[in-house]
């Protein structure tokens, strides 16, 4: 049975990429091609390298050139999945790979996008406009900064005397949960 390769991009922990992989290992509804990083230090590529699965490590400016996209091309994979990538992706990449890529943002979108909404930014400026609710939103990438269309969003609720990290980990809890999930039913709708 061939099952449908995913390219996962990270630049951090890497915590929703593993729950990915998890995911994949246990339902066996799709196999995951190569992780890419533009962080060499992610405690996510050692655990990548343990698993068998191959780690790519990228500079910014290899990012932006034909041969990556080719390189990405080379795994032949059904969906690109952003999951804290933190670089803007070229226009090539999204030329190549139109309706193919998927990102997770931890807030309600279209509200607190964009550029600079990133981390801990995105729940400060939240907590700072009394919103009394968060969450997440699991979106198609287009050439717009966390425009393309919202497959999923998820809330949390925002509490009195609510700190950016306690709203980080609340919504963080519900992208584990449902990002596996939602890449698993667009797969199918492909
Ligand atoms: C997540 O909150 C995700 O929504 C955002 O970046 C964070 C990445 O966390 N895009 P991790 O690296 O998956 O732990």
């Amino acid at each position: 049975m061939h099952l449908p390769k995913l390219i996962i991009f990270i630049s951090g922990g890497g915590s929703n990429a593993k729950a990915i992989i998890e995911y994949a290992q246990q339902k066996q509804c799709y196999t995951i091609a190569a992780v890419v990083s533009n962080n060499a230090g992610s405690s996510l590529l050692p655990y990548c390298q343990a698993l068998g699965i191959p780690t790519l490590v990228i500079t910014n400016a290899q990012l932006n050139t034909l041969s990556f996209v080719h390189e990405i091309q080379a795994y032949s994979p059904q969906l690109i999945i952003l999951a804290g990538f933190l670089r803007k992706i070229p226009l090539l990449l999204i030329q190549a790979f139109e309706g193919k890529i998927l990102n997770i943002h931890p807030a309600l979108l279209p509200k607190y996008g964009g550029k600079g909404m990133y981390g801990m930014y995105i729940h400060e400026a939240v907590i700072a406009a009394g919103e009394v609710q968060s969450g997440l939103t699991i979106h198609v990438v287009n050439a717009e900064y966390d425009e393309g269309a919202i497959l999923h969003q998820a809330t949390v609720e925002v509490v009195a005397g609510e700190e950016p990290n306690t709203l980080a980990a609340k919504i963080l809890v519900l992208e584990h949960y449902y990002y596996c999930r939602i890449i698993e039913q667009y797969l199918k709708d492909l």
